[in-house]
């Protein structure tokens, strides 16, 4: 690979990191999760699997994208090869291609209901408007498959441009504008709740803690959530760290991406109940929280339709700098594999999950009662995409990168890429190899009701784990 792929500017990776993991992940999904699964001890919880699992998960992609300097499907099957270990480990980044293919799809659905709303906000119409006719916004909105279809195209295509343009004047160009643009609009949406909302009962609200209140699903839920909004487990942070300069940190860089994006999702939830608290209104929304529940409280409350449309065009922004890092390792792929032209690779990639994403648009409203999906798995095809994708294949293609980072690749390069604190070293690779593996086939195994109870789902992970490192030399034909 030559230096034309390598970032121009330092720091640009942590910029596109943050710019994939600040997403709808922080500002739509955490805030209704929190709702949904019991306020602090949600948060709880989820802060300790970013610390424990997605930080030494995150150091994990970044080292195997740098070292493999391609995109992850590549870089993975030269691993395997290097490494002399058995070909299955590529499935990480097959699974990782069809992972995000699978969140692009819904993710830009729901991405262009921002635009809607930035529009709707903007015009001034919800100003002092009551309940019922706000619901009937989004309500209206949802039943209308065609107007759904038309904010996905404008969304995807938006995304498709930047990618298309090449990671110098495509992603790096874009991040530069909308990261600061983003972080901007983030401060004066929470100076707007901090004045005019109740910022002390969402403090309140957000760090309590009530651990009875967290139910099994909800640390399943916690879980997913950590790995979709640190942009973990499908191989979107392998692809920007292979273009990651050598001589950058990578165990720093995780670190900041962390705090970055955890201190957005709470920073989002303040500014969200507070004004949620002020306008009166409950806290259990579920997805409808920012769509229905924030618009109504915006109604309510003075600058409302200014801010509720800044909040939209935040919204839109966050959500535009994460899809971009789920077309670029498919993109990157097609281009490396087939020689096609850039654009070629994004039109194709972006053209199928626009595709999917109709079943997510038919999901509000045409299929929204019964459809293939309800019969076979009990849910909407948005659910049930969104389940398959989130609480299985990234969860399941993050144990699988820990492992072979963990394990496979050897102690030279290793040090090599992650700097050679012998400490940093050895906690980074207790985690890789055991803790992030057994702690989330336990959650996973448990939270998809696999097997009940606590403990059996807790015997089969360890047993996985103690076969795993018996059998190793299997996988791992060069130990
Ligand atoms: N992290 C983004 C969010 O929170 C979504 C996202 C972008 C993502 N790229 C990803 C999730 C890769 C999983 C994997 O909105």
């Amino acid at each position: 690979m030559s230096q034309s792929n390598v970032w121009t500017h330092k720091g640009t990776f942590i910029l596109a990191a943050v710019g994939s993991a600040v997403g709808l992940g922080n500002l739509w999904r955490f805030p209704y999760m929190i709702g949904e699964n019991g306020g602090g001890a949600f948060i709880l919880v989820y802060a300790l699997t970013v610390l424990f699992v997605g930080i030494p998960i995150l150091m994990a992609e970044t080292l195997i994208g740098r070292s493999g300097r391609k995109s992850p499907i590549l870089a993975m099957t030269e691993l395997t090869k290097s490494h002399n270990t058995s070909p299955a480990w590529q499935v990480i980044g097959w699974m990782g291609a069809l992972a995000a293919l699978l969140i692009l799809s819904f993710y830009s659905v729901i991405a262009g209901w921002s635009v809607h709303f930035g529009l709707v906000e903007f015009s001034g119409r919800l100003s002092g408007a009551d309940a019922a006719s706000i619901g009937a916004v989004f309500s209206g909105l949802l039943d209308n498959p065609l107007l759904l279809m038309l904010y996905h195209t404008i969304f995807m295509l938006a995304s498709a441009v930047i990618v298309g343009l090449g990671i110098h004047k495509g992603l790096e160009k874009g991040l530069r504008i909308l990261m600061p643009l983003l972080f901007v609009m983030l401060l004066m949406i929470l100076a707007y709740g901090v004045v005019f909302g109740e910022i002390g009962q969402a403090a309140s609200y957000l760090f309590s803690f009530k651990l009875s209140e967290l139910s099994l699903q909800g640390w399943l839920a916690a879980m997913g959530q950590a790995f979709f909004s640190l942009s973990l487990g499908l191989g979107a942070i392998m692809a920007y760290g292979a273009y990651m300069p050598s001589r950058e940190s990578i165990s720093r860089s995780a670190i900041t991406i962390a705090i970055a994006d955890t201190g957005v999702a709470i920073i989002a939830g303040l500014a969200i109940f507070s004004l949620v608290f002020a306008a009166g209104q409950e806290t259990a929304a579920g997805p409808g929280l920012m769509f229905v529940t924030l618009p109504i409280a915006f109604a309510d409350i003075p600058f409302g339709s200014l801010f509720g449309g800044l909040f939209f065009i935040l919204v839109f922004v966050a959500a535009l700098s994460s899809s971009i890092s789920l077309i670029e390792p498919v993109a990157a792929y097609l281009v490396e594999r087939f020689s096609l032209s850039r654009m070629q690779a994004v039109g194709a990639m972006a053209f199928v999950a626009w595709l999917l994403g109709i079943l997510t648009v038919l999901s509000f409203n045409l299929w929204a009662e019964s459809s293939v999906f309800h019969a076979l798995f009990g849910k909407s095809a948005f659910d049930s995409i969104d389940f398959l994708a989130s609480n299985i294949l990234l969860p399941l293609g993050g144990v699988l990168i820990a492992l072979f980072a963990g394990w496979a690749l050897t102690r030279e390069e290793v040090q090599r890429e992650l700097g050679t604190n012998p400490t940093w070293y050895s906690l980074w690779q207790i985690s890789v190899r055991y803790v992030a593996p057994v702690a989330v086939l336990y959650i996973f195994i448990r939270g998809i009701g696999l097997v009940s109870g606590d403990i059996w789902p807790l015997i089969i992970a360890l047993g996985f784990m103690l076969s795993f490192v018996g059998g190793r030399s299997l996988w791992l034909k060069n130990s």
